[in-house]
């Protein structure tokens, strides 16, 4: 066998759904939409069980049938009841696809992928390394994508109400901060600092350009707050209006009713 897997093991902690709000952006995203036949798309951390990775391939099978998973852990006892579950899944005792193309194998930051993959979700895996850890975990996931393919690295809370992630090319340059929350109930965005990926959460400080950001989502949400009568997806798209016209180039503006923005990287980027 080759050498050992890059990384460490650290905690494991997932949960059913946790992830949906990722999923979803993944499945509409052009890079899986427009890539050729058979695309593969690595999790890369899936932790203590094999659900997100199971839920993932069940989502994008929705607009990419033919999408097959690999599901990768540095962990090997993790792998081992992971393909537990898998045995479960395939006699039909869940409410997977007992067809469900998924595989779960040992890995690390290295990829070990037979081809080329299109999508790497790994979530919640670099919160626990150091900022520092953060360019080499990059470069060395990325250095594998598929051209035309995205890293999405971020971090959501347990039940995947708060989550953020960046998007990453295949140049390991990141392109893009999302940051996803449920509205209902919704305090105010700036909930999202502390779920931020590892590149920006120690960076919420002010003079730094992603606490401008938070503020600025903080300002709008609370100025648009008598538009709370419409329910709160209103709300979000007034305040995502108000922060365009404030000079925010937001993207994926379609998105919005989701109470999701996406920011391009260079306007929160560590100074
Ligand atoms: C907190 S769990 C996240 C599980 C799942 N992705 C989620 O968001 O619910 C993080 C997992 O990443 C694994 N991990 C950490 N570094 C890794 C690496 N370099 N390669 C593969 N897995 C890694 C850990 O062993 C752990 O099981």
């Amino acid at each position: 066998m080759g050498s050992a897997p890059v990384g460490r093991i650290t905690r494991g902690t997932t949960g059913t759904n946790r992830l949906r709000r990722i999923d979803r952006w993944i499945a509409r995203h052009p890079a899986l939409r427009g890539a050729g036949p058979e695309p593969l798309v690595v999790d890369l951390g899936y932790g203590a069980s094999g659900v997100t990775a199971l839920e993932l391939e069940a989502r994008l099978h929705a607009t990419r049938p033919d999408v097959e998973v690999l599901a990768l852990e540095i962990d090997p006892e993790r792998v081992r009841t992971a393909r537990e579950q898998l045995e479960n899944v395939r006699g039909g005792n869940t409410p997977f696809r007992p067809t469900a193309r998924v595989r779960f194998e040992r890995g690390g930051f290295e990829v070990p992928a037979p081809r080329r993959p299109t999508v790497i979700r790994a979530l919640n895996v670099l919160r626990q390394y150091d900022e520092a850890d953060v360019p080499d975990a990059w470069a060395r996931m990325t250095a594998r994508l598929a051209p035309g393919g995205i890293l999405v690295e971020g971090t959501c809370n347990e039940v995947g109400r708060v989550a953020t992630w960046v998007e990453v090319g295949a140049d390991a340059a990141p392109r893009t901060l999302t940051v996803s929350l449920r509205l209902a109930d919704l305090e105010l965005p700036s909930i999202a600092a502390e779920r931020l990926p590892k590149a920006l959460i120690h960076r919420n400080v002010a003079g730094e350009r992603i606490h401008d950001f938070l503020r600025a989502l903080d300002r709008e949400w609370e100025r648009a707050s008598a538009l709370s009568a419409f329910g709160p997806a209103q709300r979000w798209r007034a305040a995502m209006a108000a922060m365009t016209d404030a000079g925010w180039p937001l993207r994926q503006r379609s998105r919005w009713r989701l109470g999701e923005a996406s920011v391009p990287w260079d306007r929160v980027a560590p100074r």
